[in-house]
C-alpha cells in the first residue's frame, strides 16, 4: 500500500470510529507493531539510497499526521462520553427525602453521645466562631505574640489582619467569659484547623472544650467530672491517668491517658506499646485568662478541658485511620 492511500484509509477509519475502543482498534491497525505505518517505517531500509531519504521524511510525516487525528478523535469521544454520562446521571436534590434516608455520620454519634453526657451533668452548650479573633485563640488564652506556644499549633491565617481559623475550641471559653458572669459551666463543640496531617491528625478536626468557673472549683472536682464523663462515654471503668503537661491557659495542667481500648494494655500498634492513649488536655484556669475577662480571681477559680473528638471516636469504634471519617464512603459509613 503507498502512503497516500495509507492516509486516505486512515482518516477514513479515525472517522468512523464511534467509540474509544473502536478508536483503540484503528491505533493498532496502524500505529501497532505491525501495523500499517510501522510497516512503512521498516520499509525505508529497503528504498534505494537516493530515494530515501524523501522517503522516510514522507513515512514520518504520515506517523505524526495519524496520531495527531487519533489523538484529536480521542479527545473528541471522551468528551462525548463525559457529556453523555453527565446528561444521564443526572439527579433531582430538591426530591423530599422519603423514609430514613442515610445514617448519622459516625463524628455526629460521637459528638451527640458527649454533649448528652455533659448536659445530663448540668452543662450548657456554647458556640464560637471557627474563623476566631486571633485574641480570643491567642492572646486572651495566656498567649502574647512571642509566646512559642504559638508554634504549638501551626497556624492557618485568612487574609483579615487579626483573624484565623481557630486552633481550638479554647477561644469559646474567652467569649463566654466576656458575656456571662459566674458560675460557669458550659462546654463548647466545634470544628478546629490546624496544619498537621497524618494517619491520627487532620488539618480539621472536632474538639469539645469544658470551662468551669464558680468559688470552689478544684483540681479533684476536675478529675472527678473527667473521670465520669470518660466511664460514660465508653461505658466501662476504664483505668484513667493524669499526666503532668502545659498549657499556656491553664496551671496546673495534665493531659489525660485512658488505658488502651484496642489491646487492653497488652501493647499495640494504636498505643504505640505504652499501653496508655491521650484523650484530652485539662488544668485550673491560669489566673492571667481570668483577668484578660474580667473575673475577679480573689473570688473565683475554674478548670478547663479540651478533648479531641475524632480520636474518642477512632477508640469507641476502633477505627485506625482519621482519614476514614472524611472520605465519605458508603461502604466505611454505612457501618454506623
Ligand atoms: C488543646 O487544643 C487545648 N486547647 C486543650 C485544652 C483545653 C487544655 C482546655 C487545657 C484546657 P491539644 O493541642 O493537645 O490541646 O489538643 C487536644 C486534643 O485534640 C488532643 O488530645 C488530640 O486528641 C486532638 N488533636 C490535636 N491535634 C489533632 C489533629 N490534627 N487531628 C485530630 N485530633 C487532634
Ligand atoms: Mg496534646
Amino acid at each position: 500500500m503507498n502512503l497516500e492511500d495509507i492516509r486516505e484509509e486512515a482518516l477514513k477509519d479515525v472517522n468512523s470510529a464511534n467509540s474509544l475502543q473502536e478508536l483503540q482498534n484503528v491505533r493498532s491497525k496502524y500505529l501497532g507493531k505491525k501495523g500499517l505505518v510501522s510497516s512503512a517505517l521498516k520499509r525505508i531500509k529497503d528504498i534505494p539510497p537516493e530515494e530515501r531519504k524523501e522517503f522516510g521524511r514522507k513515512v514520518n510525516e504520515l506517523k505524526e499526521f495519524v496520531e495527531d487525528i487519533i489523538q484529536k478523535k480521542e479527545e473528541e469521544l471522551k468528551r462525548r462520553e463525559l457529556e453523555e454520562k453527565l446528561s444521564k446521571e443526572w439527579m433531582d436534590l430538591t426530591v423530599p427525602v422519603r423514609g430514613t434516608a442515610g445514617s448519622l455520620h459516625p463524628i455526629t454519634i460521637t459528638l451527640k453521645r458527649i454533649v448528652n453526657i455533659f448536659r445530663g451533668m448540668g452543662f450548657s452548650v456554647e458556640e464560637g466562631p471557627e474563623v476566631e479573633l486571633e485574641e480570643y485563640n491567642f492572646d486572651k488564652l495566656n498567649i502574647p505574640p512571642d509566646h512559642p506556644a504559638r508554634d504549638m499549633q501551626d497556624t492557618f491565617y485568612v487574609n483579615k489582619p487579626g483573624y484565623l481559623l481557630r486552633t481550638h475550641t479554647s477561644p469559646v471559653q474567652i467569649r463566654t467569659m466576656l458575656k456571662q458572669k459566674p458560675p460557669i459551666q458550659m462546654i463548647a463543640p466545634g470544628k478546629v484547623y490546624r496544619r498537621d496531617d497524618d494517619p491520627t491528625h487532620s488539618p480539621m478536626f472536632h474538639q469539645v472544650e469544658g470551662l468551669v468557673v464558680n468559688e470552689q472549683a478544684n483540681f479533684k472536682h476536675m478529675k472527678y467530672v473527667i473521670q465520669e464523663f470518660l466511664r460514660e462515654f465508653f461505658q466501662t471503668d476504664l483505668p484513667v491517668r493524669f499526666r503532668t503537661s502545659y498549657f499556656p491557659f491553664t496551671e496546673p495542667s495534665a493531659e489525660v491517658d485512658i488505658g488502651c481500648v484496642i489491646c487492653h494494655q497488652e501493647g499495640c500498634r494504636v498505643c504505640k506499646d505504652t499501653g496508655w492513649l491521650e484523650v484530652m488536655g485539662c488544668g485550673m484556669v491560669h489566673p492571667n485568662v481570668l483577668e484578660a475577662c474580667g473575673i475577679d480571681t480573689d473570688l473565683y477559680q475554674g478548670f478547663a478541658f479540651g478533648m479531641g473528638v475524632e480520636r474518642l471516636a477512632m477508640l469507641l469504634f476502633g477505627i485506625d485511620n482519621i482519614k476514614l471519617f472524611y472520605e465519605n464512603d458508603v461502604r466505611f459509613l454505612r457501618q454506623f
